[in-house]
C-alpha cells in the first residue's frame, strides 16, 4: 500500500462549515514524517458523549504511540458527511480506513469502496452487517446488555409485578441489537414469571436522546404515569428519560439503566436517580485498533491476526470476522470509583454540588 500524499486536510476542509478539529491530541508523541496515515470516522457527536469525549482523543494517543499518522473525524450523525469523508481518505491513500458506522449499510458500502482501492478497513466499535471489513474491534456487546438487565433486575428484585418501560438504541445499529439480546437474557424470565411486567419497549432512531425522552414520556403518560423501572441502552437516553421522571417527581424512586461512564450519567448515579451503567475502558479499544492498524499498513496480516481473539458472526453477510472483543463492567453507586480509580472520569467533573455527599461517603475526590 502506498500513501500517494494529497493534503487531506484540504480535501476535508473543502466540504465546509464542521471544518475538521485539529488532528493530533496536543500531547501526542511527534509522528515521523512518513509514518503510515490511518483516517478514521466517527458516527456522532449527540448520541454519547463517548465519541468526542472519550475516543476521539483516545484513538489520537494511541495511533501516535503506535507511529501512526492519524485523522480522527466525526460524522456528526450525517450520512452525507460520512461518505464524504470517506471518499477524501480512500482518494488520499489512506493505509487504512476504521469506521464507527452511523448505519451498517453506510459502513458496508465505506468497506467495499476502500476494498475496490487496496485498502484494508477496521470496524471500530459497531459492525457493519453485510460488510467487508478486514476486523472488527469492540466490546462483547452482548454483555453490555446482559448487565443492564441484570442491573435492573437486581434495583427491582423484591418488587413483585413492577412495570418496566424499555427505551432500546437505533434500530440501525447492530450493537442496539446486540444490547437488547443480552438485556433479554436477564429480564425475559423474570416478565415470563411475572416477577416483572414489559409495558413497552421501543427502537430510538438514530440513538437521539431527545426523541428517547419524548418517547418515553408518551409511554409513560398512556401507562397512566406508572412505572417500575426503565431499561435505557445508555446514558445519553438515561438523562433524557431522568428529565421526564424529574417533571413527574418520580427520579430516584424509579431505578434506570445506562452505559457509557459518562460524566453526566455518573453523576446522576451519585445523586440516586440512575441505577447503573457499564463502563467500557475505551482506552483499550483505542490501543487494540492502533495495533491492528499498524499491523495492516506494515501488510503483516499473521500480526493483526495474532492480536484478534475471536470472531463474531455478520448475521447478514453469514461470515465470521475477526475481532478483539473487550470487557466491559457493571457500575453501580458502590463501584463508581473504580472508573475514577481507572483515569476514565475525574473526580473533579463528577464530584459536583448535588453529589459531593456521595463523594466524600465514596472516599471519591
Ligand atoms: C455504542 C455505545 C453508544 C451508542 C450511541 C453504540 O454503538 O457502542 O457506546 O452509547 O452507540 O452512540
Amino acid at each position: 500500500m502506498m500513501a500517494v500524499g494529497v493534503g487531506l486536510t484540504l480535501a476535508l476542509s473543502a466540504c465546509g462549515a464542521n471544518s475538521a478539529a485539529p488532528s493530533a491530541a496536543p500531547d501526542a508523541a511527534p509522528v515521523a514524517e512518513d509514518a503510515p496515515r490511518v483516517g478514521v470516522i466517527l458516527p456522532e457527536t449527540e448520541s454519547s458523549a463517548r465519541w468526542e469525549g472519550f475516543d476521539k482523543p483516545l484513538l489520537e494517543e494511541a495511533m501516535a504511540a503506535a507511529g501512526l499518522d492519524a485523522d480522527v473525524q466525526n460524522a456528526q450523525g450525517d450520512e452525507q458527511r460520512f461518505s464524504t469523508l470517506a471518499d477524501s481518505f480512500i482518494a488520499s491513500g489512506v493505509d487504512v480506513l476504521v469506521i464507527a458506522a452511523i448505519t451498517s449499510e453506510l459502513g458496508a458500502d465505506v468497506a467495499a469502496k476502500a476494498q475496490a482501492q487496496g485498502i484494508p478497513t477496521i470496524d471500530y466499535d459497531r459492525l457493519s452487517l453485510g460488510g467487508t471489513s478486514d476486523y472488527y474491534v469492540s466490546f462483547d456487546n452482548v454483555q453490555v446488555g446482559s448487565l443492564q438487565g441484570q442491573g435492573l433486575a437486581e434495583a427491582l428484585s423484591g418488587q413483585q409485578g413492577a412495570e418496566v418501560i424499555e427505551i432500546r438504541g437505533a434500530p440501525t445499529d447492530n450493537n442496539a441489537t446486540l444490547f437488547y439480546e443480552g438485556a433479554l437474557t436477564q429480564l425475559q424470565p423474570l416478565y415470563d414469571s411475572g416477577a416483572l411486567v414489559q409495558v413497552a419497549s421501543q427502537a430510538i432512531e438514530d440513538w437521539d436522546n431527545q426523541i428517547g425522552g419524548t418517547t418515553f414520556e408518551q409511554l409513560l403518560t398512556s401507562n397512566g404515569g406508572q412505572v417500575g423501572g426503565v431499561l435505557a441502552a445508555n446514558d445519553g437516553l438515561a438523562g433524557a428519560i431522568i428529565t421526564v421522571l424529574q417533571k413527574y417527581g418520580l427520579n430516584g424512586e424509579v431505578p434506570v439503566t445506562g452505559q457509557d461512564a459518562t460524566p453526566d450519567g455518573l453523576q446522576a448515579i451519585l445523586r440516586g436517580d440512575q441505577y447503573m451503567t457499564v463502563y467500557k475502558p475505551i482506552r483499550e479499544e483505542a490501543e487494540a485498533t492502533a495495533q491492528l492498524a499498524a499491523a495492516l499498513a506494515a501488510d503483516d496480516t499473521a500480526a493483526a491476526d495474532a492480536l484478534a481473539t475471536g470472531t463474531v458472526t455478520d448475521t447478514e453477510g453469514n461470515r465470521e470476522v475477526k475481532s478483539v472483543l473487550l470487557t466491559p463492567q457493571l457500575i453501580t453507586r458502590d463501584n463508581v470509583a473504580d472508573v475514577v480509580a481507572d483515569g476514565f472520569a475525574q473526580a473533579s467533573e463528577i464530584c459536583v454540588p448535588e453529589t459531593q455527599a456521595a463523594c466524600t461517603e465514596l472516599g471519591i475526590s
